[in-house]
């Protein structure tokens, strides 16, 4: 694991991750530039730019995509909206240039992976961290999947609050028949899934052993309900949460400050 100083040097740009999250991106890195050199990076939710800069300044990666729905107040499995307005394409790119990143690798396309054009091009590592619903990562998964190379790597963010859209996934490789390993990293909200070839390469050597699946999953459930309950549960007039309740519909919050 690298120190704090060495992660917050390759994340200039804050980022909504933690230290481990970020840990398990530079051990994606690292497996892409000895695995993969030259390697096209595909990013699904930029936000500021903050999971971006570390593949922006390393020389083995070639290409960037990052695709934003950009200005939007997005539904999420906590039973919250999450107002993502006032960060645009132009604000991510002139705050990774303010932090002294050069961004000639880096396109960008503003709105959900389902209205890009179809194109050739071909990714190596994926990174699913835009709306945080079930449906909507599964739905990036299967948009990306396509781009995707044979042997190539998806990895997700906030795994426990999408915890069913990784399931579904899993589940669509098996029936498919596509070779895939999953890993949940411990203590973090990464887990990533290895296709092809990268599903058989030796992935202790770039990442500490995964969390076992089923108490992921576990966990995964009673996080989810409990921020459903806290956003949207409200106790009847008795005061009596348990016998007697109502559900709000979701509202909305800042998604960041
Ligand atoms: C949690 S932030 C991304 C954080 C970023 N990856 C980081 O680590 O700094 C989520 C971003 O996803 C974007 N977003 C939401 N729904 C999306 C979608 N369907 N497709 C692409 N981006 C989306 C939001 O506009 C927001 O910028």
């Amino acid at each position: 694991m690298p120190t704090a100083s060495e992660i917050a040097q390759h994340f200039p740009i804050e980022s909504q991750s933690s230290d481990r999250d970020k840990a398990f991106l530079l051990a994606a890195r690292r497996l892409m530039g000895d695995l993969a050199p030259g390697y096209a990076y595909l990013e699904i939710g930029s936000f500021l730019g903050g999971s971006l800069a570390p593949f922006l300044v390393d020389p083995a990666c070639a290409a960037i995509l990052s695709i934003d729905e950009r200005g939007k107040t997005l539904p999420d499995e906590r039973g919250a909206l999450f107002d993502y307005a006032g960060i645009t394409t132009q604000s991510m790119l002139d705050r990774l240039h303010k932090a002294g990143l050069a961004t000639e690798k880096l396109t960008t396309h503003d709105g959900p992976i389902d209205t890009m054009a179809v194109s050739d091009r071909r990714f190596d590592l994926a990174f699913i961290d835009g709306e945080h619903t079930d449906q909507a990562c599964f739905r990036d998964f299967l948009w990306a999947l396509p781009v995707m190379k044979n042997s190539s790597a998806v990895m997700f963010h906030d795994s426990s609050l999408i915890y069913k859209a990784i399931r579904l996934i899993a589940l669509y490789l098996r029936k498919e028949g596509r070779p895939f390993t999953f890993l949940k990293h411990g203590n973090s909200e990464m887990s990533a899934v290895f296709l092809g070839d990268l599903s058989r390469c030796d992935l202790g050597r770039y990442f500490e052993a995964g969390e076992d699946c089923d108490a992921f999953y576990a966990a995964s459930e009673v996080t989810v309900l409990e921020h459903s309950i806290r956003n949207r549960v409200r106790s009847g007039p008795d005061g009596e949460p348990l016998r007697s309740f109502t559900i709000d519909p979701p509202k909305a919050e800042k998604a960041y400050y």
